[in-house]
């Protein structure tokens, strides 16, 4: 059975009080209307049409690399006319259209998948999901005939007060024969309380057609869709708990998991603990028994086993094993840290490459420089890379101690095998198994406090 989706998201969003469109508004660090699509392809949904209206480019832009088509929603005249506006997206087709709407990011594959094959085995024209809520609202009602048969939607604004005292609700999501919805639409019209094209007039154009409804139960939590920031913090909340009784399950210990923020799309090795007020991003990966102390924030990185990160910042980077970071380091994009290296307190790494074994324990500078392995920086190095018009290369070999205070102007070289004395400003070349001393002498003026006073 072909099976294709329309996602609305044409509206605009009002109450969200915000310049970019709600539905691109991120819970866990991805796009409200992304997690609909991400969650729809997971359904083998062949092809997705997004409905896009108002700031229709910014959408397009953001859901760019999804591998959808779009049709546009000039005017948003309601939810049945947006779906007429992808009149051309269904036509000639045969088969499932499932209609989601791109501010409900929490719904999840399994729903999804529950719809779907509900309504294709049961052969029905229309399959609604459906919630019974305490305190429905502003949702729809669903109302059924004396056989318990869906007969119609009606919206909460056109419901008289029996209509309204239904608590079993229209989640705004579902699937229809595609053939059966395009007949049922060129019958809509728009006389009702908010003068819209109701897509849940369909319902009962089918039922009068003798066709078969169908209703799926779904928990309220998934059908919640986000209008306002408020919601925005709810849908967060409930995604975060997801993610993160996800990596538990996988082995993860969160020592506290309702303050730990991990982002969908990352990857946790087991047995690494992940103390609270952590932030992980993008497409990070920890892999097994690592220990990220509170305060880090990690985005896009790679970070192998037996990683102890305290209190920093690490970005586009990746940290080889038995590697320790922090606190209070700062490792910059295009860093690739080697094996058992320490990277200490207040640290920065910019765009280098640190060999294994190496010990950066505090205050130090590194920038635009691949460094070799078993070298040891001294306190408070820092490589001039910058020579206010370049960024310029710095090499160090194998087993270099740098000693402390030392400024290495670059581009320079230092060979394997070699010494640089304490406070050393380096401007040239140090070769293989020499001291580097480029400080002045120290003279001592004696009496000279004497004298002077
Ligand atoms: C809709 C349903 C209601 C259901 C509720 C669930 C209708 C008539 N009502 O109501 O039964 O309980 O969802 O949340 O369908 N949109 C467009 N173009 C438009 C209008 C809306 O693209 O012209 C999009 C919006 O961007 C949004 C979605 O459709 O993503 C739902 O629209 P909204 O106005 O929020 O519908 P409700 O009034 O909440
Ligand atoms: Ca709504």
């Amino acid at each position: 059975m072909y099976k294709c989706a329309i996602v609305l998201a044409a509206g605009e969003g009002k109450r969200m009080k915000s310049e970019t469109p709600k539905t691109l508004h991120k819970v866990c660090g991805k796009e409200m209307i992304n997690h609909v699509i991400d969650t729809l392809k997971k359904c083998e949904v062949e092809d997705i049409d997004v409905v896009i209206g108002k700031g229709a480019e910014k959408v397009k832009e953001g859901t760019k690399d999804r591998n959808v088509v779009y049709s546009v929603q000039d005017k948003q005249l309601g939810t049945g006319h947006a779906v007429m506006c992808a009149e051309e997206f269904l036509k000639g087709k045969k088969g499932t259209v499932a209609i989601f709407v791109g501010d409900g990011p929490l719904i999840t594959e399994e729903t999804v998948n529950k719809l779907l094959n509900y309504h294709n085995e049961g052969s029905f024209s229309a399959t609604i999901l459906t919630s019974i809520m305490d305190n429905p609202a502003k949702y729809g009602r669903i109302i059924r005939n004396s056989n318990n048969e869906v007969e119609k939607i009606v919206e909460f604004k056109d419901c008289n007060e029996t209509e309204a005292k239904v608590k079993e609700i229209n989640s705004g999501m579902y699937c229809f024969d595609i053939e059966e919805l395009l007949s049922a639409l060129s019958n809509l019209n728009n006389n009702n309380n908010q003068g819209e094209y109701y897509l849940t007039d369909v319902i009962e154009i089918l039922k009068g057609k003798e066709k078969k409804i169908g209703a799926v139960d779904v928990p309220v939590e998934e059908i919640t869709a986000v209008n306002s920031k408020g919601e925005l913090a709810i849908a967060e909340r409930i995604m975060r708990k997801r993610i993160n009784e996800k990596h538990m399950e996988n082995g993860v210990i969160l020592i506290d998991p309702d303050n730990v923020y991990i982002n969908c799309d990352i990857q946790i090795g087991k047995d690494t603990i992940i103390y609270p007020n952590n932030f992980i991003e993008g497409k990070t990966v920890i892999k097994d028994n690592c220990i990220i102390y509170p305060g880090c924030r990690i985005n896009d990185s790679k970070i192998e086993e037996d990683v102890t990160i305290q209190s920093s910042v690490i970005i586009e980077s990746s940290i080889g094993k038995n590697t320790t970071v922090g606190p209070f380091a700062y490792i910059r994009p295009q860093s690739v840290i080697g094996n058992k290296v320490k990277i200490g307190d207040f640290v920065e790494i910019k765009k280098s490459t640190i060999g294994d074994g190496t010990k950066i324990s505090h205050l130090t500078y590194i920038g635009d420089a691949e460094v070799g392995e078993k070298c040891n920086f001294g306190c408070g190095t820092v490589v001039v890379n910058y020579d206010g018009v370049h960024k310029n290369k710095t090499i160090i070999g194998n087993n270099a101690f740098i000693g402390c205070n030392t400024n290495l102007v670059s581009p320079v070289e230092v060979e394997d095998d070699t010494y640089i004395a304490a406070g050393s400003t380096i401007t040239e070349k140090v070769p293989k198994n020499s001291l580097a001393i480029a400080r002045a002498r120290q003279v001592n003026k004696e009496n000279w406090v004497k004298k002077n006073k």
